[in-house]
């Protein structure tokens, strides 16, 4: 379907947005167990609810414009849970500190990806003046970004140097 002007790319990005909140949080469901610190466990589990928050503010913004969620799939999304599931799941660790070091940068490139979707439709939710869209979705991004940090203190302050070095 063509994508005829920036209201109609809003749209879409939503939607995909929305496939690949869903597409993250059924991986690290997946990811919970595999996890052996207890704070990081706490983590993954809080990110859980956090972006079932923001998928409830994504389909109320596509409420509003009387759209649904669509039926998107979000290939970037599928390309990193796919890695994620590999790199977590499928490789064998002799340490299991180097393999929740793996799963915190697993679950960092998908929150990334969040992050990053979240900026662009904030954006374009400012030109088209859809300025209580924007303050949702900027709240979405912020509270992204702010679990993210909660990961990357897991790992400095604790799991990488807990992991067996060489
Ligand atoms: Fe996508």
């Amino acid at each position: 379907m063509a994508i005829n002007n920036l209201k109609e790319l809003y749209l879409a990005e939503l939607k995909d947005l929305y496939d690949a909140n869903e597409q993250a949080n059924a991986t690290i469901e997946k990811l919970i167990p595999a996890a052996s610190d207890s704070g990081l466990k706490d983590a993954l589990k809080q990110s859980i609810t956090g972006t079932k928050k923001g998928n409830e503010h994504l389909k109320s913004i596509l409420d509003s414009h009387g759209e649904g969620v669509g039926n998107v799939t979000c290939k970037g999304m599928k390309g990193l849970t796919k890695e994620a599931e590999e790199h977590v799941l499928k490789e064998e660790y002799g340490d299991d500190s180097v393999r929740d070091a793996m799963l915190i940068s697993q679950y960092q490139r998908m929150a990334h990806y969040a992050i990053t979707g979240y900026g662009s439709v904030e954006a374009f939710a400012k030109r088209l003046d859809l300025l209580e869209d924007a303050k949702k979705l900027e709240t979405c991004k912020e509270e992204t970004m702010e679990g993210d940090l909660k990961f990357t203190k897991l790992a400095q302050d604790g799991i990488n140097k807990a992991a067996k070095a060489a």
